[in-house]
């Protein structure tokens, strides 16, 4: 193609793609289906692909990220980001509202909104192009991760309209409750430490040095603000409608109140309210709305007298600490757990809450025979805020974090770079054999499910099984008879033992074990930060076990998701001689050491760029439809959003997921009607 046929071509792709996401994130209204949608995307991508000299800054290409930054570089601010004054009564705001009237001759109209729980930014747009994106830092400068929050869908890359050449938009920048919970789940299950709230997920997130990883935590911006020499309109309210017709989002909720009463009314209705929405808050903030008046009343060295955050009170109790557990986690980690006095809070009783590790501890200086604050927020966990000092017995000593594992008694260790102290007899320490057992039954991996926790206990307090081989060398003489005694509700004893059916169950589901694909007998080994997902781009791109044994930490890399932590932990594990033993003996029994042929090549590409949400009962295992998706090019992905392409249901799908689907317009497919997509029929 011509150079200038390119140009024009791409010029016109990116204004079609940024119309269209434009009705998508901004209006929720979408005018194209996602299919021509990311026909359009693709072909801007390879034209992108086949001449990089026309790429362009604005180019919604950007979304998906790909730049890595080492180390982020800091920009002074253009105008200091101010913080705001915090109350949590309704006195304190009649104080705020009096001391406004008093400097003003006309009393003045407030716009009130949600303060969002978040991390806030600067966006700097030049003649309508984002150039930087810089965070609060001290206020005076902050760190640019411009290639990181250029991936948030709800931030135009190129404003619209009769924008001026230059201007300054603040915002917040939030994680919904839904992709926090999804990435803390992801992190457990390839032992990491969950972040403790979308905050810090949040934030954690916008300092991750590769743009694409960003791309998938799901972040959203909420705008709140803006800046400039001569900005149009004469208050705060109609500038963030003007705002909206540049590009940005409309807050989902801002009210103008005429007086302190509709403030009142505002805060109440959202204390209640904000329990519906799908990401934090932590308060709501009332700002004079206009400009001429904001001058008038003017700002201090810290923060602008017009505005004032009310915070929300979260329930909070104190409670005696009566001894800290030290639990030991699958890959040895020691999270600190307090036992307190019951007592209720916000509707349960709080017996235990977690201590998160040993700088939290030190951090809150936790002494023995404390009480302690515990709060529930907008967040279902009961977490542990704050000591109550005025209970603090004279002379209390630090609670000590343990030296010694407490369960094998091995010396810890402190994890490098991490806040974790860990156990390093990972071989014999038995929490974490069986924790890597119950990882290997589990129905994401082996999908042994006649084997559960309570039988792994059983085996492994008779000897029989100390590692994942083990489980291949049972035999029916061994089990048969196994005896097991447990504590019913009321404290008698009763003595469980294995009968026929429960040890031919076992055995059998062992045996058709050894039929579980290659991709998750490589989950199933509980690498460290190996986790599903990262277990299949590994199984697809090295095809064998032994490849991946033996890739050198170059090649490890070069597949997606896989940064030198990693590929680090990969090799520890390769070059471990236990692991190898254990490794010889799976490959002995059978297992799946390489993908099936129909596995290595995919199917068609009937499915490329969808992303399907699979949700009841099929006429084979989800898992096989699952499969289906993938090896036609589909991606699975767990819940509803605008961004699905259909929700593939079979029988009984849930009431709540049909009614989301219905309500944000997405196809709902039959079996039957998938099996054709696919040319199954
Ligand atoms: S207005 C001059 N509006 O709360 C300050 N801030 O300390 C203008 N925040 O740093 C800020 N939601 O990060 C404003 N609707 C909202 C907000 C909001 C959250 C954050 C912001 C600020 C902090 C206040």
């Amino acid at each position: 193609m011509e150079v200038q046929t390119a140009q024009d071509r791409i010029d016109h792709l990116i204004r079609e793609i940024n119309r269209h996401n434009y009705q998508y994130y901004m209006l929720d209204n979408p005018t194209i289906s996602d299919y021509d949608f990311d026909q359009l995307l693709q072909e801007l991508i390879d034209l992108e692909a086949a001449h990089p000299e026309l790429k362009r800054p604005d180019s919604p290409t950007q979304r998906v990220g790909g730049e890595v930054t080492k180390r982020f570089e800091s920009a002074a601010h253009l105008y200091p980001m101010q913080s705001l004054g915090n109350t949590y009564s309704q006195e304190d705001l009649g104080e705020f509202d009096r001391r406004v009237r008093e400097l003003l001759a006309e009393p003045p109209a407030y716009v009130c909104e949600l303060k969002y729980d978040g991390v806030a930014i600067s966006l700097i747009y030049e003649n309508g192009l984002l150039v930087r994106a810089v965070t609060r830092g001290d206020g005076t400068r902050g760190d640019v991760v411009t290639a990181n929050v250029r991936t948030i869908p709800t931030v135009p890359l190129q404003l619209q309209g009769d924008y001026p050449p230059l201007i300054e938009v603040r915002g917040e920048i939030i994680m919904p409750f839904s992709s926090f919970e999804q990435l803390n789940a992801e992190r457990e299950e390839i032992g990491e430490a969950p972040f403790a709230n979308p905050r810090n997920a949040a934030s954690g997130s916008l300092k991750l040095q590769d743009s694409s990883e960003v791309a998938k935590r799901g972040l959203d911006f909420k705008l709140y603000f803006a800046l400039g020499e001569q900005l149009p309109e004469n208050n705060h309210f109609d500038r963030l409608l003007k705002l909206h017709e540049w590009g940005f989002r409309k807050p989902d909720v801002m009210e103008k109140v005429a007086d302190l009463q509709g403030v009142y009314d505002f805060l109440h209705n959202w204390d209640e309210k904000r329990k519906t929405l799908p990401y934090p808050i932590d308060g709501v903030v009332i700002k004079v709305n206009d400009f001429e008046q904001q001058r008038q009343v003017g700002a201090t060295a810290k923060s602008p007298r017009w505005a004032i955050a009310y915070k929300f009170k979260a329930d909070r109790v104190s409670t005696k600490l009566l001894s800290v557990d030290f639990q030991v986690g699958r890959t040895g980690i020691i999270t600190p757990v307090a036992n307190l006095s019951p007592v209720s809070l916000a509707g349960t009783v709080v017996k235990r809450a977690t201590l998160n590790n040993a700088d939290f501890m030190a951090e809150m200086d936790i002494r023995e025979g404390d009480s302690l604050f515990v709060e529930k927020g907008g967040e279902i966990i009961p977490k542990i805020v704050a000591v109550d000092y005025e209970k603090r017995l004279p002379d209390a000593r630090p609670v000590p974090f343990i030296t010694h594992c407490s369960v094998c008694g091995t010396e810890l260790q402190q994890a490098e770079g991490e806040a974790g102290i860990f156990c390093p007899n990972s071989d014999h320490c038995a929490p974490q054999i069986k924790g890597r057992l119950e990882h290997f039954i589990a129905r994401k991996a082996m999908n042994i499910d006649s084997l559960g926790e309570g039988k792994i206990d059983m085996l492994y307090a008779n000897g029989l099984v100390k590692n994942i081989a083990d489980l291949y060398s049972l035999t029916y003489e061994q089990l048969f008879g196994l005896e097991k005694v447990i504590e019913d509700e009321e404290g008698k004893t009763k003595t469980l033992s294995f009968r026929e059916k429960t040890v031919q169950n076992i055995l059998s589901g062992i045996e058709a074990s050894k039929q579980v694909p290659f991709e998750r007998v490589l989950f199933a080994l509980g690498i460290r930060f190996v986790g599903e997902v990262t277990a299949k781009k590994l199984a697809r791109h090295f095809k064998t076990m032994d490849a991946v044994a033996n890739a050198p930490i170059e090649e490890l890399t070069t597949v997606e998701d896989v940064g030198e932590r990693v590929a680090q932990s990969i090799t520890a594990y390769f070059n471990d001689t236990d692991n190898l033993e254990i490794l010889m003996r799976l490959r002995e029994a059978g297992l799946q050491f390489e993908l099936s042929q129909s596995q290595s090549q995919p199917a068609s590409d009937a499915l490329a760029g969808k992303s399907i949400v699979v949700s009841g009962v099929f006429t084979v295992p989800r898992d096989t439809i699952k499969e289906l998706v993938e090896r036609h090019g589909g991606k699975n992905v767990s819940s509803i959003s605008k961004n699905t392409s259909f929700v593939l249901a079979g029988e009984k799908m849930g009431p709540e997921k049909r009614k989301k689907a219905e309500a944000l317009g997405i196809p709902i497919i039959s079996e039957e009607e998938f099996k054709a997509m696919i040319g199954e029929n």
